[in-house]
């Protein structure tokens, strides 16, 4: 299982390609989660990256590459992986296609922008180790405090709702394209929005055939 998951910021990418992770035993490979512990642990890429994710832009695509290139060297994803978050332009999509990166499909789940505003909104990360909620449709048993590690359940700082609507307008112009880009070579799935993270993961499986 080689799979590319596409979507708009909330559109749970995160949250499905961990269930998928799981689910098919290859491992995600989420740029947004590499790039929150570079900056968390103030590394050169991190130190680069910061002044981008904080405000909701794209971090420079040379960056990206070389991150992605060096984590799908490992062992681990000898057997496959999800892509979450990566590529996100079509420079990023040929520079995989360059070097041999191939995958089986691009998914997009297609939600509509309101409903990403609500999500977003409502979201909530762990401190410590990324887990995510929302404060209507998935929060923590005790409120602030991470089920799975304990730390401390907080507001993702690009979830700001003038930076949702930034990370949007860059989705819808640089990142959708990418469909037709996949779609042109016959590698385009979509599943439409649905209400539930179980309904959402039905879907997939559905689509992908799984
Ligand atoms: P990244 O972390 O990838 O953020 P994103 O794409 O903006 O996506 P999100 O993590 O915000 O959302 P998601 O789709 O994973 O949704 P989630 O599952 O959390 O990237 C952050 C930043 O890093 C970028 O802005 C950029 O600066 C930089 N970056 C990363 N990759 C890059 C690249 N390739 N090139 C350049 N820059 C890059 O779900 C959202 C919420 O909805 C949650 O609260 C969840 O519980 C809830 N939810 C999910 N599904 C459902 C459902 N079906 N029903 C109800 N609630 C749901």
């Amino acid at each position: 299982m080689k799979l590319i998951l596409l979507g708009a910021p909330g559109a749970g990418k995160g949250t499905q390609a961990e269930i998928l992770s799981r689910m098919c035993k290859v491992p995600t490979i989420s740029t947004g989660n590499i790039l929150r512990a570079a900056m968390k642990n103030k590394t050169p890429v991190g130190i680069r990256a910061k002044e981008y994710v904080d405000s909701g832009k794209l971090v420079p695509d040379d960056v990206i590459i070389g991150i992605v290139r060096e984590r799908l060297a490992e062992d681990d994803c000898k057997n496959g992986y999800i892509l979450d978050g990566m590529p996100r332009t079509i420079p990023q999509a040929q520079a995989l296609e360059e070097v041999g990166i191939d995958v089986d499909w691009a998914l997009s789940l297609e939600v509509p922008d309101e409903t990403i505003i609500e999500r977003l909104g409502g979201r909530r990360v762990c401190k410590d180790c990324g887990a995510t909620y929302h404060v209507v449709s998935s929060p923590p048993k005790t409120e602030g405090v991470c089920d799975t590690c304990g730390g401390k359940v907080c507001i993702r700082k690009d979830d700001a709702p003038e930076t949702i609507s930034h990370r949007l307008e860059i989705y819808h112009r640089e990142t959708a394209p990418l469909k037709d880009f996949y779609e042109t070579r016959g590698k385009l799935k979509s599943v439409g929005n649905m209400n539930t993270v179980d309904e959402t993961t039905k879907a997939i499986v559905g689509a992908l055939g799984l």
